[in-house]
């Protein structure tokens, strides 16, 4: 069993990462966490709601909201892809009523829940890194008492998504996933360089539900065709990237990546460059490796274990 703090910024890839989980019998999540990113962060805590009604959940997870802004510089945010609500408009239908929200921020149910079970819990970030900074910050030792790190996000060999060089959880606060990933915790860096290799297309996505008209498949549609419009529009490709998705599956199961441990920083600064991930690959530079890299992925096995639980669910 692998316990989880998933942290997340509440788009359609999310949402589909947060399905696989909850259909996982290998996972425990602990906690919910809510960050800015893809939809301002109190869309992306009204979403877990919905997802959690979708998918049926009945122990629910401790949901905490966290930072509505990144720590430094100006919010950026990804409605055009997702969504106005992240979903994909799913939520034009009627949204369910919020639920309970931890007395705690996002940062201090990390740092509690860590030191409650110290070596014991990853956290999964797969929105920007801010409410993990903010975590490491107040509590260091709280914060390192996370067994490890799995994050969506960067790029290495693969150009960016949101600029031309960063990948968008990182362009959306470059100073936290600089302070996260040099905290010390062991950290796997699921980034564009294997998240491109996997994809849902109409094609799968239709083979799989058929003529299903049920909630969950109504859903799926709806966040799945946001996703295929706004690829079809700047590519004419009728598919979307299943970045999130494939974090997930990686923090449960770390055989689908192959991994080079690199020293990797964030550049800040560049006027080009802002949110790029700097990898030494310089090969006779040695020394201050601080990431595990994803540079392989097994698509195939992985498209396998997420198709039937998340489409057939
Ligand atoms: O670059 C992809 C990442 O940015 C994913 O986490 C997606 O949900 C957006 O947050
Ligand atoms: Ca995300």
């Amino acid at each position: 069993m692998q316990r989880l703090i998933v942290d997340t910024d509440l788009g359609i890839d999310d949402a589909l990462a947060l399905l696989y989980l909850f259909a996982s019998a290998e996972a425990q999540i602990d906690a919910i966490t809510t960050v800015h990113g893809n939809v301002p962060v109190d869309i992306a805590t009204a979403n877990i709601f919905e997802v959690l009604s979708v998918a049926g959940v009945e122990t629910l997870p401790e949901v905490a909201s966290g930072s509505a802004e990144p720590l430094s510089g100006s919010r950026v945010h990804a409605t055009h892809v997702h969504g106005e609500d992240g979903l994909g408009g799913w939520t034009a239908r009627g949204r369910v009523a919020l639920g309970r929200l931890s007395e705690h921020s996002a940062s201090e149910l990390i740092v509690r829940l860590a030191r409650q079970s110290p070596g014991e819990i990853t956290l999964l970030l797969i929105g920007p890194a801010t409410n993990a900074a903010l975590a490491l910050r107040d509590d260091p030792a709280g914060f390192r008492a996370l067994a490890r790190i799995v994050m969506m996000g960067g790029a290495v060999f693969e150009p960016g998504n949101v600029t031309s060089t960063a990948e968008f959880n990182v362009y959306a606060d470059p100073e936290a996933a600089k302070e996260v990933i040099s905290s010390g915790v062991t950290l796997t860096m699921v980034g564009l360089d294997v998240t491109r290799r996997v994809s849902l297309t109409r094609e799968v996505l239709e083979g799989e539900l058929g003529g299903r008209r049920d909630a969950r498949a109504e859903f799926l549609r709806c966040v799945a065709r946001q996703g295929f419009s706004f690829y079809k529009n700047i590519s004419g490709w009728e598919g979307f990237y299943l970045h999130d998705p494939l974090a997930a599956a990686v923090a449960l199961d770390r055989s689908l990546v192959q991994c080079r441990r690199m020293k990797v920083d964030i550049e800040t600064t560049g006027e080009l460059t802002r949110g790029m991930t700097v990898a030494e690959r310089r090969p006779w530079i040695q020394g201050g490796e601080n990431a595990e890299v994803c540079v392989e992925v097994d698509a195939a096995k992985f498209l396998g274990l997420f198709t039937e639980p998340v489409l057939r669910g």
